[in-house]
């Protein structure tokens, strides 16, 4: 935002000196995560960047607005209603880690892919949710009315803390809905979301990963792009359409709401938007704060997750049974790994940083000159950044990499054991309780391969030791003299040892145990380095962390109030927050220009000739070779081929995977997956030049649906209009 601003604050001073900066801000339509309820205070950019439909219908209060179709799928993506019964379309890499729980080496979901072939075959996903946005609503005054400014932040925190649970439970009770309260602007406001979340969710179609994730990690974060992902689930709802546990009889939710799916095509120009949840951007960050997470924190992240990714390779490339178990944990690593090395190279070569530093002195300026707007507070920020950097370092250390070996994390599971021996009266009781604890883990066991965990141990304990030998705590270091300095020998120990590597050797502790076994638990290597580094971080780490963190939040805060004084607050939107938002833009390829410019259109000639039956990951199916050398692409053919994905200038972020990506009218052309490689740093900062969301193309969707997947009946309740 800055960076844009800048460019054009300069070009128009030059022009005319008595502009105002308030009009440079509206000026860049393309940047921007807004807030439904905000958007009639857009209404005459909206309509002057394309849209054909009241922004009324986009958000409204009384049931009929499109919020009614965007879902947030499970925790982190979303999802979007296509048919009146219930038919939700997220992407591939969103159903991933529940197709994963439903799939074993006899069932291989990611080598076959899965169609049901009518509703009674849609498989019950156990834990997975759907929630719907009813209504938001600004609670700002309810929940600030009478905090004074300058009170100490922890006390603030907890202030703001309880009134935002008192306000909760209120609004849960008046309106039946589930409420939600999160800060926005750095906590300069507050807003409450009112939302259903649905817990009967259900497995529709998956294509295989030679579709769903084609291109792998390799074409990850890149343009052009040929992956096809896309899942498809369906919501059920108990009685009055309400939700409800999983039960055979549950009905598919009706839909009063939902996507028509447009076919008819798009160019280049055309305008779009993105209706989804955007997790963390951190547009407003200062430029002392851009260089510690580009200059120290993203670096070392991507050092500890390129050994983490060297690890875990080895071992799955060995073991499909491996590759079962561990790669949707894989992806997660790899792609935030990918990500970070995109933005950092973004951020140097735009010179965010400077920039940043630019228009903060043209900021402090500004301040000096309007009384009561902290000027100072960059200067303070920057002296709190650079004096926890090695502080944040160590504790990023201790979260990416040893909090990264699984067993160490499995220590927590041990402790909880501790406090049953501390509280069970009788040893009957003791192994109840035990035993329960043991059935939780049912889920972590399934997807766990010691030998791995072994390696992993050793890679990244010599990781955090060597590095930051000033932040390891006494017994870290004495168990590595122990070992004769040898990591891997330390690893052996403590696998043979542990309870928890095994979890036949957990449950045969639990089913035996009585009341004096608990020194079994305390000389237990996995609890002892679970409990030391906890113990380490709240004493020697976290609290001074905090002290640094609470005055950097207070001073981004103060920060940010000056902003919105400056700038108007209607004309900045809030960092994403994992709350809904609306995006905007236009079809638009890629620098098509210069000389490495990019279409904004792939299709099924470019998955061909990426195929290679040598890579996992570029290995297209069979099926679809078939159908590509028979041309048989029915009503999805265009010019003689499927189109595959496009990308838009549409302002989007980890989260908005699985969006629903709309016409001028509110129709659907196509899913949001990922964002192009040059433009990862929007985050940090959007640059209309390079800023890119990848979109799967709606046709490619149905084609693979209908002609691949052979599940017509689908296509039966969408409303496909043209
Ligand atoms: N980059 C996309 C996102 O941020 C897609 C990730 C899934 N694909 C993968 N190869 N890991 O989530
Ligand atoms: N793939 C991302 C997700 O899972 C969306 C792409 C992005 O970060 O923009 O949400």
């Amino acid at each position: 935002m800055y960076r844009n601003h800048r460019a054009k604050y300069l070009l128009l001073k030059a022009a005319c000196s008595l502009l105002t900066v308030g009009v440079i801000y509206t000026a860049s339509a393309r940047e921007g995560m807004w807030l439904p309820p905000n958007l009639k205070l857009r209404a005459d950019d909206l309509k002057n960047a394309g849209l054909r439909i009241p922004v009324e219908k986009i958000y409204n209060t009384n049931g009929t607005g499109l919020n009614n179709a965007v879902v947030l799928f499970g925790k982190g993506c979303t999802g979007e209603i296509i048919s009146p019964k219930g038919l939700v379309l997220t992407n591939h890499h969103c159903g991933y880690g529940t197709v994963q729980g439903l799939s074993s080496v006899q069932n291989d979901y990611f080598a076959k892919g899965f169609f049901a072939a009518s509703m009674s075959g849609e498989i019950p996903c156990p834990g997975l949710t759907v929630t719907f946005i009813r209504r938001m609503e600004n609670v700002t005054d309810k929940i600030l009315h009478g905090i004074a400014e300058g009170i100490p932040e922890s006390r603030r925190d907890s202030l703001v803390e309880s009134r935002i649970r008192t306000w909760e439970k209120a609004y849960k009770h008046t309106t039946g809905y589930d409420a939600s309260i999160k800060p926005y602007y750095s906590g300069n406001q507050f807003w409450m979301s009112l939302s259903e979340t649905y817990r009967d969710v259900r497995l529709v179609g998956f294509p295989p990963n030679g579709i769903g994730s084609f291109g792998g990690d390799t074409d990850n974060w890149m343009w052009p792009r040929h992956t096809g992902d896309f899942s498809l689930f369906r919501v059920y709802a108990g009685s009055n359409n309400k939700p409800a546990d999983y039960a055979k009889g549950n009905r598919p939710y009706q839909a009063k709401q939902f996507f028509s799916l447009n076919v008819g095509g798009y160019k280049e120009g055309d305008f779009t938007m993105v209706y989804g949840f955007p997790g963390t951007t951190q547009q407003y960050l200062s430029g002392a704060q851009v260089r510690q997470v580009e200059n120290v924190l993203n670096p070392l992240r991507v050092t500890v997750r390129t050994k983490k990714l060297a690890i875990l390779d080895r071992n799955m490339s060995q073991s499909r049974d491996v590759f079962i178990k561990y790669t949707s944990k894989r992806a997660g690593v790899a792609n935030a790994w990918k990500k970070w090395q995109g933005e950092m190279k973004g951020v140097k070569e735009h010179n965010v940083t400077g920039t940043k530093r630019e228009y903060e002195s043209e900021f402090s300026r500004w301040a000096a000159r309007s009384a009561g707007t902290g000027g100072n507070t960059l200067t303070e920020v920057q002296i709190a950044i650079n004096a926890s950097e090695e502080l944040a370092k160590a504790d990023e250390y201790i979260k990416e990499a040893v909090w990264g070996i699984e067993l160490v994390q499995q220590g927590a599971v041990l402790e909880k054991m501790r406090k049953a021996f501390q509280s069970a009266k009788t040893n009957n009781a003791l192994r109840d309780s035990l035993q329960k604890i043991v059935a939780q883990t049912a889920g972590f066991y399934k997807n766990y391969d010691a030998h791995t965990d072994k390696e992993m141990f050793a890679g990244m304990m010599q990781l955090y030791m060597d590095n930051t030998p000033l932040y390891v705590p006494a017994y870290y270091r004495d168990m590595k003299r122990m070992h004769g300095n040898s990591y891997s020998r330390w690893a052996d120990a403590a696998f043979s040892q542990t309870l928890v590597s095994d979890p036949e050797k957990l449950k045969l502790f639990a089913s035996r145990a009585e009341l004096k076994d608990e020194g079994r638990i305390l000389s237990d290597p996995a609890w002892q380095l679970y409990s030391y580094m906890t113990e380490y971080r709240k004493t020697d780490i976290s609290p001074k962390l905090a002290r640094y963190n609470n005055d950097i939040k207070r001073l981004n805060r103060q920060y940010m109030a000056a902003l919105m004084q400056k700038e108007g607050p209607d004309n900045f939107y809030p960092d994403a927050n994992l709350t809904l938002r609306l995006a905007y833009g236009k079809v638009r390829g890629l620098d098509p220009d210069g000389p490495e410019g990019y279409s904004y259109q792939t299709d099924l000639e470019g998955v061909m000739r990426k195929n290679n039956p040598n890579v996992e990951e570029f290995r297209v199916p069979e099926y679809l070779q078939k159908l590509h050398a028979k041309k048989d692409y029915g009503r999805w053919a265009v010019n003689g081929t499927v189109p595959v994905a496009f990308i838009a200038d549409n302002h989007t972020s980890g989260g908005n995977s699985g969006s629903p990506v709309l016409n001028a009218k509110g129709e659907l052309i196509g899913t949001n997956f990922d964002r192009v490689w040059e433009g990862t740093m929007s985050d940090i900062d959007f640059n209309p030049k390079v800023c890119r969301n990848i979109s799967l193309d709606i046709r490619y969707t149905l084609f693979t649906i209908e002609k691949f997947g052979n599940a017509k009946w689908l296509l039966n309740e969408m409303r496909i209009v043209k």
